[in-house]
């Protein structure tokens, strides 16, 4: 995995937020990519600027609670590059609710998305990686680390991809394949957006960062620049890792 013009990334939700600035900074550093979205416009937009900078983009349009995507994404990988040699396992959704308020389909659809999506994309996608070796990184939760309150089918689903990153990692570290998370802490994206009130949308995002350690809440580019370090041979010693990227808010 030295030479990155060879090297192959997956990256899932790439048409919004994270998912687009881990996108960008993968090919910053020269990977190849399979961009995965819902927003097929969108996702040729960013696919073909990507390109345009240097590192050759591909876009699949794909819902990945549809149990035919990830073999099918798994496939465009190979017929267009190859080889797959990352998997960035970052879409996901949120919803808010303590026990009470979280009914059955909130709960199953965060489930299937955040955790089940990951484990089924990281099956289908453990063949091509095990070739010659390579890396998983989710995109977790300092919640996956910590309780949060008034979040509880997301916190939950967020730390079981905690738990599935450990639990990889142990079972594929002999061959080869490294596997880690990224913790984000709130985040400026459309999703942290969502749960703000638009109107006050900048205040309450100041109001989020006094909260923070650092006193602001991560850029989307703060979490990329990490997951690309966990996806590079710099980690190459690290597999099993939870690395909080949220201004030490985990640390307290
Ligand atoms: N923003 C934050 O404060 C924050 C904090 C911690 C963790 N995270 C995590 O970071 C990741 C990226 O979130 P973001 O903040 O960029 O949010 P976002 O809403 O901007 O992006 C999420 C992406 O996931 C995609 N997605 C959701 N459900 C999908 C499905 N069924 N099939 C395919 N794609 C689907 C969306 O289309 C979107 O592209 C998520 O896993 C999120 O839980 C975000």
């Amino acid at each position: 995995m030295q030479n990155h013009s060879q090297t192959v990334a997956i990256v899932t939700g790439a048409t919004s937020g994270i998912g687009t600035a881990i996108a960008r900074e993968m090919a910053a550093q020269g990977h190849r990519l399979l961009l995965v979205g819902r927003r097929q416009a969108e996702g040729e937009v960013l696919a073909k600027t990507i390109s345009a900078s240097g590192s050759p983009a591909r876009f699949i349009a794909a819902d990945l609670s549809d149990r035919a995507a990830p073999d099918m994404i798994v496939q465009v990988a190979l017929q267009a590059f190859g080889r797959v040699d990352l998997l960035i396992n970052n879409a996901g959704m949120l919803t808010f609710g303590t026990a009470e308020e979280t009914p059955d389909t909130d709960w199953d659809a965060i489930m299937d998305v955040n955790l089940g999506a990951v484990f089924r994309l990281s099956r289908a996608a453990l063949p091509a990686l095990r070739a010659q070796g390579g890396a998983i990184v989710n995109v977790a939760s300092d919640w996956a680390l910590t309780g949060a309150r008034g979040a509880v089918a997301y916190a939950v689903s967020k730390a079981a991809v905690a738990q599935l990153t450990r639990c990889m990692a142990l079972d594929h570290a002999a061959e080869g394949i490294r596997v880690n998370a990224v913790c984000p802490g709130d985040t400026d994206t459309p999703m942290l957006a969502a749960s703000l009130s638009h109107k006050a949308r900048d205040a309450r995002l100041v109001a989020l960062g006094a909260a923070v350690p650092m006193g602001r809440v991560a850029t989307p580019e703060d979490v990329a620049r990490v997951t690309a370090f966990l996806a590079s041979d710099a980690a190459g010693y690290m597999t099993g890792a939870l690395v909080p990227v949220d201004g030490g808010m985990s640390a307290g």
